[in-house]
């Protein structure tokens, strides 16, 4: 099977998943989208309102804000991949519990492998926490590491940067560090 067959695949799989009690309160599971040879992938919290009603990651003010950042370093959404460590929101965009995280992690485990992104720009710290280790966002921001040939890049979630604009103030300062690293 090619990459991008795979991808569709595994998205089905996503879009029918009921490995976790978040299947009963979604409207729709949100695998994410974007490219599968592209060399960056952006990875959130879990969808919000208007992810879960159009099974789209990152449309909302989130994603706005997110596109803009996008933008700003010369990318453009069509060239990236866009996804979530959950892929169904929980109730009143409450934080991800322990369990649902694991529950979803073979599916952005995978997707990683199979897009096998040159960097993974981790957006705040749920998804710092579940890819790569217990950091806090506020001492991690703006710093990367590479590992298996990738680079892992830490940054705060648009979310937080909406409703701090000190956050904000970091957030994109943190993009022209990635900007640097897009040879
Ligand atoms: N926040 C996320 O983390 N993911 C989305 O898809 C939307 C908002």
């Amino acid at each position: 099977m090619t990459r991008e067959k795979e991808l569709l695949a595994l998205h089905e799989s996503i879009r029918n998943c009921t490995l976790c009690p978040l299947h009963k309160t979604r409207t729709q599971a949100v695998p994410g989208e974007g490219p599968v040879h592209a060399r960056i992938m952006f990875i959130g919290e879990a969808p919000g309102v208007q992810e879960d009603a159009t099974g789209r990651p990152f449309v909302g003010r989130s994603g706005e804000l997110l596109t803009e950042m996008i933008e700003s370093i010369g990318l453009t959404r069509e060239r990236v991949f866009i996804t979530s460590v959950l892929k169904s929101r929980p109730p009143n965009n409450r934080t991800p519990t322990q369990s649902e995280i694991e529950a979803c992690r073979p599916y952005i485990d995978r997707q990683i492998e199979l897009i096998d992104p040159r960097i993974v720009v981790l957006l705040g710290g749920v998804a710092i926490s579940s890819i790569v280790g217990p950091w806090k966002v506020s001492d991690s921001h703006g710093d990367y590491f590479e590992a298996k040939g990738r680079i892992f890049f830490m940054t705060y979630h648009p979310a937080a940067a909406l409703r701090f604009p000190k956050a904000k103030a970091l957030m994109k300062s943190d993009f022209e560090v990635l900007r640097s690293l897009l040879v």
